[in-house]
């Protein structure tokens, strides 16, 4: 099913942005409001955010034309920075991921810089992967961008998962940024994840869960852990939480 075609999706993605600005400033009017220790508290966290995508900039050789400002949908400027630090250092050949966007576009500048890897990044609606591609395209960068429309969640998991089909074998780095499971119902979306993919991980592959934080992805963290004993997981403190795992070499 096709929820917002490119268009629609360019529009939302805009619309987003704009609306992300409104949230910038209604968080710092309420650190304003809320007295010196919550104004410093926000401060050292816009700081942080400034620092993490001046350093993911000038590591991947990009700008903000080719990597948009984060917030709203974008995934945070510190995950960005985690995503890029572990390409560059893993070098792997076959990178997945589940929700595209700007990660998309630096995880593929990273493989560009390496020399060597292929991208297939998988999004519910044909008008954000389109969004994907032309973001890419403008880049200079490669990689396979499909439409996976939602379908029930897998294995006990409530929410939805992609149709994606037969993923292939031996995934190195494993992303995991959607579906967009802050909806109600939704929560535990991306659990999906594992029954279909941890068995095609690579040994010594690596999995990266954006918004650990959350009550929804810290209950299927827990599950995760019991079930998958040959991963080794932690936690990354960006200001949303990643959930890092590891498949034994
Ligand atoms: C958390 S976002 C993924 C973000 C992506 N990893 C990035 O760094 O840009 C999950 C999904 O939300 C959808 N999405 C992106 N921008 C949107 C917008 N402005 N409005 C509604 N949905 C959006 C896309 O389908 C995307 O796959």
């Amino acid at each position: 099913m096709v929820i917002a075609p490119y268009p629609l999706a360019r529009t939302l993605d805009v619309v987003g942005s704009v609306g992300h600005r409104f949230q910038v400033w209604g968080r710092w009017l309420a650190a304003v409001m809320g007295g010196p220790q919550r104004l410093h508290r926000h401060r050292s966290a816009q700081r942080a955010r400034a620092d993490a995508r001046r350093e993911l900039l000038s590591m991947i050789q990009l700008g903000d034309a080719q990597v948009p400002p984060d917030g709203g949908w974008v995934a945070g400027a510190d995950f960005l920075l985690l995503l890029a630090r572990q390409v560059l250092t893993q070098r792997p050949g076959l990178v997945v991921e589940f929700g595209s966007g700007v990660s998309s576009v630096v995880i593929a500048r990273c493989l560009q810089l390496n020399g060597h890897g292929r991208l297939l990044s998988f999004d519910h609606d044909e008008g954000f992967a389109e969004l994907t591609r032309r973001r890419l395209r403008r880049a200079g960068l490669a990689a396979e961008v499909h439409a996976a429309p939602l379908r029930p969640g897998i294995a006990g998991y409530g929410g939805s998962w992609y149709g994606h089909g037969e993923l292939p074998d031996a995934i190195d780095l494993l992303v995991i940024d959607g579906p967009q499971a802050w909806r109600q119902g939704q929560e535990e979306s991306r659990g999906s994840a594992a029954p279909v993919a941890f068995a095609k991980l690579a040994p010594g592959g690596v999995v990266l869960l954006d918004d650990a934080a959350r009550p929804g992805e810290q209950r299927v963290a827990a599950r995760w852990r019991t079930e998958f004993p040959e991963i080794s997981f932690g936690v990354a403190e960006t200001q949303k939480g990643v959930l890092i795992g590891t498949r034994a070499a």
